[in-house]
């Protein structure tokens, strides 16, 4: 199943702040909506087939969190505990046992210190999560912390995309998704 078919029935991934261990500003839904956004316009600007996985990985990354502070087990947390309610609707939308796995994965490193290269859903998840690290630094995600070269030209689309959000804290991921793809000049598949 193509990330078409999960554009076209976003509705079924809507999330509400309850739907976090500990909703917050910096880490509830808001922050989950612009990181899936931002898998999505990493996917399609390099087609790579698994952003299907790295949108999956994005819902779930931070709903384990129990505060605001530097966690490094809140990604262990959020596989653990919260993965689990989600991995019917994952499977509806085509995710195998294999890449359920993978997702679980990205989703308990991306809080870690660690890469790992052949996991190409953690590389995602963490250059979209990277994007939003404008909130917390307005000028600058460190481009040395980005795995993809084309991610660094996304980042004033990420301020933007933050100021959107900002005001319209009721934006949907739909709405989300696609002015993040307005201001990235990308067009969806
Ligand atoms: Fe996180
Ligand atoms: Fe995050």
């Amino acid at each position: 199943m193509k990330m078409k078919n999960l554009l076209n029935n976003l509705n079924e991934f809507a999330l509400s702040d309850s739907d976090f261990q500990h909703p917050s500003y910096l880490h509830g839904r808001l922050h989950t909506y612009r990181v899936i956004a931002w898998t999505v316009i990493i996917c399609n600007i390099t087609d790579y087939k698994k952003g299907r996985n790295a949108f999956f990985a994005a819902m779930v990354h931070d709903m384990g969190r129990v505060d605001d502070s530097k966690d490094p087990l809140h990604g262990l947390n959020s596989a653990r505990k919260y993965l689990p309610k989600y991995k019917g609707l994952f499977r509806k939308y085509g995710a195998s046992e294999t890449d359920l796995d993978e997702i679980a994965e990205a989703i308990t490193m991306h809080s870690l210190y660690e890469e790992k290269n052949d996991n190409e859903t953690l590389k995602i998840l963490k250059d979209a999560d990277a994007l939003d690290r404008v909130r917390l630094h307005p000028h600058k995600p460190d481009p040395t912390f980005l795995r993809y070269s084309f991610t660094w030209s996304l980042v004033p689309a990420a301020a933007e995309l933050l100021k959107f959000t900002e005001g319209h804290s009721k934006a949907g991921l739909q709405d989300i998704i696609h002015k993040a793809a307005d201001l990235a000049k990308v067009k969806l598949f």
